[in-house]
C-alpha cells in the first residue's frame, strides 16, 4: 500500500511542476508570440500611439529627425536655425515649397524674424518615401499654431516626379518660381 501512496505523491508533485512549467512557456512563446501583444511594450516607430511623443501621424518621425535642429516644439535656434512654428515657407498655400525643401535640402542666406541664416538642410529624398514626408509636413504645417494643413502623399510623389534630375538643396530664390 505505502509504494502507492508515494507513487501518487510524486504523480501529485510532477503534475503540478510541469503544468506550472507549461503554463510559464506558454506565457512567453504562446501569447506574447510579437512584441506588439505585450502590453507593456511600446512600438519606437508607432505612427499612432498613446505615448506622451507620437500621437499624431507623423509626430513620431518629427521628433526623431527634424527636432534635433528644429526642436521639438519647432521653435528653431536664433540665428542658425529657421523656426518651423510660424514659417510662411513651411505653411506656404503653395505646399511644393515645403515639399521641395525636405526632399532636396535647403541652403543659402535667408531671414527669418530678423535674423539673417545662412545654412544647410540637408536632403531627405532617399530616407522618407511620400507618405512618410507627407506625414510629417502634415505635422509641421498643423501643430504649434501653424494653418498650413495637410498634404497627401500624392502632392508628394507629384513633386518628387518633376524634380527627380535634381541635385542639391533649394535655394529660397529657386523657391519663389513655381514648380
Ligand atoms: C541638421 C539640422 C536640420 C535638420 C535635421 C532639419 N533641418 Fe530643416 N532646416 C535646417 C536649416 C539650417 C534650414 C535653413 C537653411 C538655410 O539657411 O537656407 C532649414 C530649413 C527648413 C525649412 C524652411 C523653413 C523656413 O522658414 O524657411 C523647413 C520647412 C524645414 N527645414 C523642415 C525640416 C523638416 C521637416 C525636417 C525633418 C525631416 C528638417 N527640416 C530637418 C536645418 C535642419
Amino acid at each position: 500500500m505505502g509504494k502507492y501512496i508515494i507513487a501518487f505523491r510524486l504523480f501529485v508533485i510532477f503534475g503540478v511542476a510541469s503544468s506550472t512549467l507549461f503554463i510559464t512557456s506558454c506565457n512567453i512563446k504562446g501569447f506574447f508570440t510579437k512584441q506588439g501583444d505585450d502590453p507593456v511594450w511600446v512600438d519606437p516607430n508607432a505612427k499612432s500611439s498613446k505615448g506622451p511623443d507620437v500621437g499624431v501621424p507623423g509626430q513620431a518621425l518629427f521628433s526623431k529627425n527634424c527636432a534635433a535642429c528644429h526642436g521639438g516644439a519647432g521653435k528653431g535656434l536664433p540665428g542658425a536655425i529657421p523656426p518651423l512654428a510660424g514659417s510662411a515657407m513651411a505653411n506656404d498655400a503653395d505646399a511644393t515649397k515645403p515639399i521641395r525643401i525636405v526632399l532636396h535640402g535647403f541652403k543659402g542666406e535667408i531671414e527669418r524674424n530678423g535674423q539673417k541664416i545662412n545654412g544647410v538642410m540637408a536632403a531627405w529624398k532617399s530616407n522618407f518615401d511620400d507618405q512618410q514626408i507627407a506625414e510629417i509636413l502634415s505635422y509641421v504645417r498643423t501643430s504649434w499654431g501653424n494653418t498650413g494643413g495637410a498634404i497627401t502623399a500624392d502632392q508628394v510623389k507629384d513633386v518628387r516626379e518633376k524634380t527627380k534630375s535634381r541635385n542639391g538643396a533649394m535655394t529660397e530664390p529657386e523657391l519663389q518660381q513655381p514648380l
